[in-house]
């Protein structure tokens, strides 16, 4: 039987949808993943944007509409919204095992990208308080290191982080994750502009747009492409239950195809756009963007220190990354609170915080692989690692794959043509990609993660 779900809450708008789906969307991975990614493809760093942008279309988009179609019909978490859908167009209920990895998934990712979400309040405090100055790219990564290895204050900011997620997501739907979106989105894109506008002032604008769409066509390596794909599916939150508990909010009126086309190019044309600033400063003085994943701690303090106004800049730019990533991780969250409250009745506040707690937990772990347990590995990875690489490299194109599968071959023309109300032509388009395209893509990625990359190096 269906399970009941008729007091659920609905977003006030279509806008307050799009912008809770877009601030899901924005986050590290735009700013700290997007710009290490770049930079290390170096020499073909034009053909992972592209790629990248191609597969937001060609991937994410058709996507990210079967993941909202669920969810809206499903009319519950992501668990239920499976359970509902499958039941309704008769398919096996052994479907929702995909609203389970969705919902566990999330709050893996939750555990470690609070950890470096941490790492931006901590640099957002430094700034705050005594500003961040180094006078040489070795000082940069002294500073870096000094944080990494120190696990009391990786775990107080990643406490820190936990309580702002968790606040707002035991505030309820509207009253506290459409709220927080209301505020700090907004706040987040005038921010971001001022950044670009003072970086491209401040730094190199047009090296950077040259280093970001140079596409040398005779350095395209097979990773890069893939690269490309992995991160159009981490950057549009997609297959770990986010968008499709955010869908199932969503009122019947709102058009599911015209709403994604608004979050999927608002999504990327942000993350460009932190990407033109972060390079620009990157070049206007002097220094190489490869730096890995502490690109953005160890290369921008430099800029920081020696351009006009850097401190004001930095403390704008982390409060950027944490409104950024804040908006992200309280979609990370919501999932299993969802399940909770609906499932068992239990309040919101109390399940916010009950489901905080144990990922805040591993959170702490994750603190300590950087240093005290880095020589414990699993498969050759810190903890760290192990999660980041099993939830995005695994767990994300797997169920991204199945969403493919389940909406494209199994629910059934009827259901999909209902949820979905484009026009003939675009409805094809969309309808045949998501059964070919997508899982054809799909399978290259995860072939690639799993098999191909130590292969290939
Ligand atoms: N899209 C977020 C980012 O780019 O930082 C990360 C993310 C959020 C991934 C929510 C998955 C998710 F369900």
């Amino acid at each position: 039987m269906s399970q009941a779900t008729s007091s659920r809450s609905t977003w006030s708008s279509r806008w307050a949808f799009i912008l809770v789906t877009i601030g899901s969307a924005v986050g590290l991975g735009n700013i700290w993943k997007f710009s290490y990614l770049a930079g290390a493809s170096e020499g073909s760093v034009g053909v992972f944007v592209v790629v990248y942008l191609v597969c937001v279309a060609l991937i994410g988009l058709p996507l990210l509409m079967a993941e909202i179609l669920i969810g809206r019909r499903g009319r519950g978490n992501p668990v239920v919204a499976m359970l509902n859908t499958a039941e309704e167009s008769g398919n096996s209920s052994w479907w929702a095992l995909l609203g389970w990895v969705g919902i566990f998934g999330a709050l893996m990712i939750l555990s470690f990208y609070s950890v470096v979400s941490g790492w931006m309040v901590d640099y957002f405090w430094q700034s705050l308080v005594e500003g961040v100055y180094v006078n040489t790219a070795e000082e940069a990564k002294a500073a870096y290191d000094a944080m990494i290895s120190d696990p009391l204050r990786l775990g107080l900011w990643h406490t820190v982080f936990m309580i702002l997620t968790a606040g707002v997501v035991a505030r309820g739907v509207v009253g506290g994750i459409e709220a927080a979106n209301k505020i700090m989105l907004p706040l987040l894109f005038l921010i971001l502009v001022l950044l670009t506008i003072w970086g491209a002032v401040a730094g190199d604008m047009p090296k950077a747009l040259g280093f970001m769409f140079n596409l040398k066509t005779e350095a395209i390596k097979p990773g890069v492409v893939i690269d490309g794909m992995g991160h159009a599916f981490f950057s549009l939150s997609l297959g770990m239950g986010a968008i499709m508990a955010y869908g199932s909010y969503l009122d019947k009126k709102t058009n599911i195809g015209h709403t994604c086309v608004w979050i999927a190019a608002a999504g990327s044309f942000i993350g460009l756009l932190s990407g033109a600033a972060i390079f620009s400063l990157t070049f206007g003085y002097g220094l190489t963007p490869a730096a890995g994943p502490g690109l953005i701690l160890q290369t921008l303090p430099l800029a920081f220190t020696y351009m006009p106004g850097g401190r004001l800049f930095a403390i704008f730019f982390f409060l950027f990354v944490i409104f950024a990533a804040w908006t992200s991780s309280i979609s990370l969250l919501e999932p299993f609170v969802s399940w909770l409250t609906e499932r068992y009745g239990i309040r919101r506040a109390r399940a916010a915080w009950g489901t905080a707690l144990p990922v805040w937990l591993l959170g702490l772990a994750v603190c300590l692989s950087f240093n005290k347990w880095s020589e414990f590995k699993i498969f050759g990875r810190i903890l760290f690692e192990l999660l980041d690489h099993l939830a995005t490299r695994v767990m994300m194109p797997l169920s991204g794959l199945a969403i493919a599968i389940y909406v494209g071959w199994r629910l059934g023309k009827v259901i999909v043509v209902d949820e979905i109300r484009l026009k003939q032509r675009a409805f094809t388009l969309w309808f045949n990609v998501l059964r070919f395209i997508v899982p054809v893509g799909i399978t290259l990625i995860f072939l690639y993660e799993l098999v191909l990359r130590d292969w290939l190096k």
